[in-house]
């Protein structure tokens, strides 16, 4: 069986990448810290996606992984509880995409504002890919997506904490993957602008939409549809790179 993990699955961006991977055949591990009825949700959508394109043949698309994954022992200990439990199978395709936002501006941003922020964007990137990468190396064959922002493109004001995370997510995507290019397994990074999901929550998304040249927010599946070709093998040679998705707007 095919196997990917997609982190922060219970919801928005996660959600919908975990559906479209069952769709597709993937049996998804889907990653999550704290929701458990959202996570569950995600799991009946992904049956009935796998159901209704008969993919799944009466087998479970997939299941649920809870851990937190700015925590190092934690991510670890999951993973290889997982991995024990399946000794014939690695998980091919991993999807970085947790994440969390605390916005204020960098004058009054308090200690635990910037360390959260990096803890869950940036060292979850390390957290969780560290425990992956030898078993795609081993098996030469591997993606890794992460799920970066606009915020780490161009910097945005009141994210100082964000964008230098998903920066700095960036600029390792672009690391790792000449570090492993060699046994075809490929790293990339989406960078996705303005989303219609649960994080932009408390945004003035009227005004907002206004800035973006395609004058909307996009839509989880549209950063599915990206994220799933990425992991398809028709995306081999694309290593190293950073795809907006953002209606123009950079
Ligand atoms: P969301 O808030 O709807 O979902 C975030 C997911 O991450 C949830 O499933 C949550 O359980 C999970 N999560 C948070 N902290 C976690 C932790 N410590 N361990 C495990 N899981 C954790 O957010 P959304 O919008 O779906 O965001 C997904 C990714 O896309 C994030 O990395 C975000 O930074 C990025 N992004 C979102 C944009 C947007 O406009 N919505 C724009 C650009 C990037």
């Amino acid at each position: 069986m095919k196997v990917a993990l997609v982190t922060g699955g219970s919801r928005g961006i996660g959600r919908a990448v975990c559906v479209k991977f069952a769709a597709e055949g993937y049996h998804v591990l889907v990653n999550y810290v704290s929701n458990d009825a959202a996570a569950q949700e995600t799991l009946a959508q992904m049956q009935q996606a796998a159901d209704a394109r008969d993919l799944s043949g009466g087998s479970p698309a997939g299941e649920l992984l809870k851990f937190d994954v700015a925590d190092y022992e934690a991510t670890a200990n999951a993973i290889g509880d997982w991995q024990n439990a399946n000794p014939g199978e690695y998980i091919s395709v991993l999807v970085n995409n947790a994440g969390i936002r605390k916005d204020n501006l960098l004058l009054w941003m308090e200690p635990d504002e910037w360390y959260k922020v990096l803890r869950t964007n940036l060292d979850s990137f390390y957290n969780v890919s560290k425990q992956l990468i030898q078993p795609m190396v081993v098996h030469r064959g591997g993606r890794i997506i992460n799920v970066a922002s606009l915020s780490g493109l161009k910097g945005l004001p009141g994210q100082t904490n964000y964008s230098a995370a998903k920066g700095g997510l960036i600029a390792a995507t672009k690391a790792l993957a000449q570090e492993v290019a060699a046994r075809k397994v490929t790293v990339n990074a989406v960078a996705p602008g303005f989303i219609a999901t649960d994080m932009v929550d408390g945004l003035d998304t009227e005004e907002l939409a206004k800035t973006i040249p395609a004058r909307r927010f996009g839509k989880p599946e549209e950063v599915a549809e990206l994220v799933a070709f990425l992991a398809s093998d028709k995306a081999s040679y694309i290593n190293g790179e950073v795809i907006s998705i953002n209606g123009a707007i950079y």
